[in-house]
């Protein structure tokens, strides 16, 4: 059987896939596929491990109904429709809890590096502009103690808030659709409605999955609610906020920084006014990149292809109702 990767991934992955007696061809051009390309390649393979900026819509779908399964190395997947998949019945997989840690890591390291205009000042020394000792220059704010607000806490927003928790004892409340009860037990927090958030948050973590409610929901409105003194931090998706919108409540004061590894759009273009303020700190998308977490990521997308190649469950599927219909 043929499986089709479109982008070079690690090689442990392809060659789970390799021993296992599949042929596998994998992109190689160092660009994006387009939709087409995408298409015609799938079309010639019984399988397709794709990434999180291939656009898997019901044009693709209806293209290649053939296909046995659909593994993303990711553990977001709002670039696939998943309704129109779960209706064609072709199961689609991500990788999710080993990409949890290191996007965490991430998280954490944006919140620090805006708190304290670590990027920025790193920017000033390679202007020449580092000169003499101002005790009132270059002044941050600390985290100890202050509350950290998680929407959507779920696997990377308990790590993120383990994170806050252990380094800074911060107070952790979150904004879920229901009830995360392990996590309540394990870091002693508490479900607060989304307004809550935005007026407790010291900090303000971005966990969710990009959806229809999630779309755009940091705007004008809502950073207008937050604290002045607070830090915006999305490594989610870059469409959950809105970026005019964060520019200008950066501008005018209206919160205090941000601290971002999506962007809208992607790549953020180099004139960003983003990438000049001085609590900001942007970073390209780098979430799950470690060479653990991506070898780890490989992996399971080899083996949610295998499963699908065989007709058995994927390990981590996104759509399991395909199973009870
Ligand atoms: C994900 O897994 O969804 C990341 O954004 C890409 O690694």
């Amino acid at each position: 059987m043929k499986v089709f990767i479109s982008r070079d991934i690690p090689a442990q992955g392809i060659e789970l896939l390799r021993t296992e007696g599949f042929e596998v061809t994998v992109w190689q051009v160092d660009r994006p596929m387009t939709q087409p390309e995408l298409i015609e390649n799938a079309k010639q393979n019984d399988a397709l491990l794709c990434v999180f900026s291939d656009k898997i819509d019901k044009i693709f779908l209806n293209e290649c109904k053939h296909l046995k399964v659909i593994a993303q190395l990711a553990v977001g997947y709002d670039n696939i429709d998943i309704a129109e998949a779960t209706r064609l019945r072709i199961p689609i997989g991500n990788t999710p809890d080993v990409l949890s840690e290191a996007t965490a890591d991430v998280a954490f390291l944006l919140m620090l590096a805006a708190s304290r205009k670590a990027f920025h000042l790193h920017k000033t020394i390679t202007r020449g502009e580092w000169t003499f000792f101002r005790p009132k220059a270059n002044l941050g704010i600390e985290l100890k103690n202050k509350t950290l607000g998680i929407f959507g806490l779920g696997r990377i927003g308990t790590e993120m808030a383990k994170r806050c928790k252990g380094a800074y004892q911060m107070d952790v409340i979150y904004c879920n659709r229901s009830r995360n009860f392990v996590a309540e037990e394990l870091l002693q927090t508490r479900k607060v409605e989304f307004d809550e958030l935005l007026t407790q948050s010291d900090v303000l973590s971005v966990h969710c999955s990009l959806n229809e409610t999630t779309n755009g929901l940091f705007d004008k409105t809502v950073f207008h609610k937050m604290k002045r003194t607070a830090i915006f931090i999305n490594t989610a998706r870059g469409l959950i906020h809105n970026e005019k919108d964060l520019i200008d409540a950066l501008n005018e004061r209206v919160i205090w920084g941000a601290g971002l590894d999506v962007t809208n759009p992607e790549p953020m273009r180099s004139n960003n006014p983003l990438l000049s303020m001085e609590s900001v700190a942007v970073l390209p998308h780098i979430g799950s990149a470690t060479i653990e977490a991506r070898n780890a990521m490989a992996c399971l997308s080899a083996e949610n292809i295998i499963h699908g190649l065989h007709s058995a469950k994927l390990p981590y599927i996104v759509n399991p109702e395909i199973y009870s219909r």
